[in-house]
Order: C-alpha cells, then sequence, then structure tokens
C-alpha cells in the first residue's frame, strides 16, 4: 500500500472570474518512506493537492487516501499521522521558537518529558538555538520560516507535507533544514515537498511529479526527467553570439543578459571557439532539472497559446 493514494481527484473554485479546475482527475501514488517532489509554475494546483490531502480543503470529486484512510470520510484518523508546514505560514508574534516546537507536540499528546528532549534536538540541528528565546516578531524571515519547518519536523509524523519549506531562507538555512528533511525521511516518515528550487528538488528527491494547471505532467525520478531532455550539454554564454544564430545548433533559452543552449557534445568545441575569439564568455556542464521543467512545462505553455 503506498502512503498516499489520490484517484481521479478534481477540485474545481468558483471564483469572480468563474471556474478554476485547480485540480483536474490526478492520479497519483507517494509510495511510503519517500521523499516526494512536487514541482509546477506558480498556480498549478500544488497547495490545492496538499490542502485536500491534508483534510484541510474538500475535494469536488474523487479520492485521496494516507495509509489506507479515507481523507473525506475519516479526516480524525488521518490528521494524527500528519503534520504541515503552510505555504507562507508565519509564526505567533510573541511566541518563541521553543515554545511553537514544544506546545506543538504538546498539543499532539506528547509527554512534558519527550516534548522537552524532542524540542531541544530539533532546536539544535536547526540551528536555531541562538534564537531559541527570542519573541517570533523580532525574528529575521528566514528564521521564522525555519521555526515553522522545525514544528512539523519535530512531530516525526508518519506523513509530513512540506509547502515551499525553504522559502526566504539563505543558502546556510536551506542546506540545515535539508539534512533535517534527510534525517525525517531515514526515520521513516513520507515527505511531500514543493520547491520552486530546482537544485533543492534535484537534492532531495527520489521521484518527484510536475503538475500544470492541475494535471500531472510527468511522474518518476529526477534523473529520468532530465534525459527526457533531447539534448546532451548546456552552454551558458555572456556575449559572443546571438540568439538566432545559436538556434541552429539546438534549444536556445533567453536568460536576461545569457543565453543558455541546450546542444550535443560534437558541437561544443567549435561553440566555445567562436565565444572565446569573439570575446564571449561560456561555460559548459550538464543538462540540469531545470532545463527539463523548462521544456516539458513550455511545451505545456505552448500548446495553450
Ligand atoms: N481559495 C481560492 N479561490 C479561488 N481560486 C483559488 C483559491 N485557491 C487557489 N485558487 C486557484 O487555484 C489554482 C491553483 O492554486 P494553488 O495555490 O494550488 O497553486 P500552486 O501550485 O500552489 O501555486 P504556487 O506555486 O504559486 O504556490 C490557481 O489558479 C489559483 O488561483
Ligand atoms: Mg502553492
Amino acid at each position: 500500500m503506498a502512503a498516499l493514494e489520490a484517484r481521479a481527484l478534481t477540485k474545481l473554485y468558483h471564483g469572480r472570474r468563474g471556474t478554476v479546475r485547480a485540480l483536474d482527475q490526478v492520479d497519483l501514488d507517494i509510495p511510503k518512506g519517500e521523499l516526494f517532489a512536487f514541482l509546477g509554475r506558480n498556480g498549478a494546483g500544488k497547495t490545492t493537492f496538499i490542502k485536500v490531502a491534508a483534510t484541510l480543503l474538500l475535494p469536488t470529486s474523487g479520492e485521496v487516501r494516507l495509509f489506507g484512510e479515507d481523507v473525506v470520510a475519516h479526516p480524525e484518523a488521518v490528521r494524527p499521522l500528519i503534520a504541515l508546514v503552510p505555504q507562507e505560514g508565519r509564526p505567533f508574534f510573541h511566541m518563541t521558537p521553543r515554545e511553537h516546537v514544544y506546545e506543538y507536540l504538546r498539543v499532539r499528546g506528547a509527554s512534558a518529558e519527550s516534548a522537552g528532549a524532542r524540542t531541544s534536538e530539533v532546536i539544535t540541528a536547526m540551528g536555531l538555538t541562538p534564537f531559541e528565546n527570542e519573541p517570533s516578531y523580532r525574528l529575521s524571515g528566514g528564521v521564522q520560516q525555519r521555526t515553522l519547518v522545525a514544528m512539523i519536523l519535530a512531530t516525526e509524523a508518519p506523513f509530513l507535507f512540506l509547502d515551499e519549506p525553504t522559502l526566504g531562507m539563505d543558502p546556510f538555512g536551506r542546506r540545515q533544514v535539508w539534512e533535517v528533511i534527510r534525517r525525517a525521511v531515514r526515520k521513516g516518515s513520507t515527505v511531500l515537498l514543493t520547491t520552486h528550487y530546482l537544485d533543492e528538488a534535484e537534492q532531495l528527491a527520489q521521484e518527484l511529479a510536475v503538475i500544470d494547471s492541475g494535471k500531472v505532467l510527468y511522474r518518476g525520478a529526477p534523473e529520468a526527467l532530465k534525459s527526457t531532455v533531447k539534448r546532451e550539454v548546456r552552454l551558458q554564454f555572456s556575449g559572443g553570439f546571438t540568439a538566432k544564430e545559436l538556434a541552429e545548433y539546438g534549444q536556445v533559452i533567453q536568460d536576461r543578459n545569457r543565453l543558455v543552449l541546450l546542444t550535443m557534445r560534437s558541437r561544443v568545441r567549435e561553440l566555445t571557439d567562436r565565444a572565446l575569439e569573439r570575446g564571449g564568455e561560456v561555460t559548459v556542464g550538464p543538462v540540469t532539472l531545470e532545463e527539463a521543467f523548462l521544456e516539458l512545462v513550455g511545451r505545456g505553455i505552448e500548446e495553450e497559446q
């Protein structure tokens, strides 16, 4: 049995601008003990999926089961099994990080003793020790966000929903959070994480799903998604070439003052030589998840238009 099973899950929102199909017949299984990432553009439906699966929102039709329990029919059976970092959640103004973690564990039924020990452990692991007794209103945004993630990871709940957990964190903070997430997975939790940082998904996820307009476009390993890009290497140019000149060598992605070209290995020598002769700069590297994502979702956008 999978940890999470969604079947024909559909959610419509009826608003002033008509009906939005936020989830459209989604079928998805997330295996137990896995770190699963959700990728998709703004408005793709990721948070809606999480809210439905976490018993916060009723679906229009279809079903979700968590460890076999139907989330609509038996939310009370599901809630002890899950914990959730809401997207852009905020800690309570006057409570400290330590109080947040401790009180949350107590509310969930932990004894004073075990909640105290667990709180200390998580506060240390998350690098929150210097801030543990400061009221939240005095903390920076990234530290507030880390407090929320600490609360959720401290629960060691069987299923953790992390909706953009590292939003607004510096590169050190992100890595610290990654480590604690990995530890939760090693201890047996299943994690569903959303992120717009594709390097984060590449670092953490065993599998991922790309969703767009409420539909699953891809589900599988990050490596397999990368191999869907039909080109072998990624060249990045600053100067030297125009987009039009590069277009005959492969796929060009315009990125502010740089041009990214996805092309075949056999063309690299010629392209780098010419770029350097013309006084440009060029870097050569492997195709990343970001390009695979842009290509996959970009195709969908073109079809829409
Ligand atoms: N309460 C609501 N009422 C009406 N429409 C909504 C509501 N919540 C979300 N939507 C719409 O549903 C769609 C999916 O939104 P959702 O928040 O699930 O996207 P997301 O993938 O989490 O995006 P992001 O990456 O920006 O967080 C969007 O078109 C959004 O505008
Ligand atoms: Mg969202």
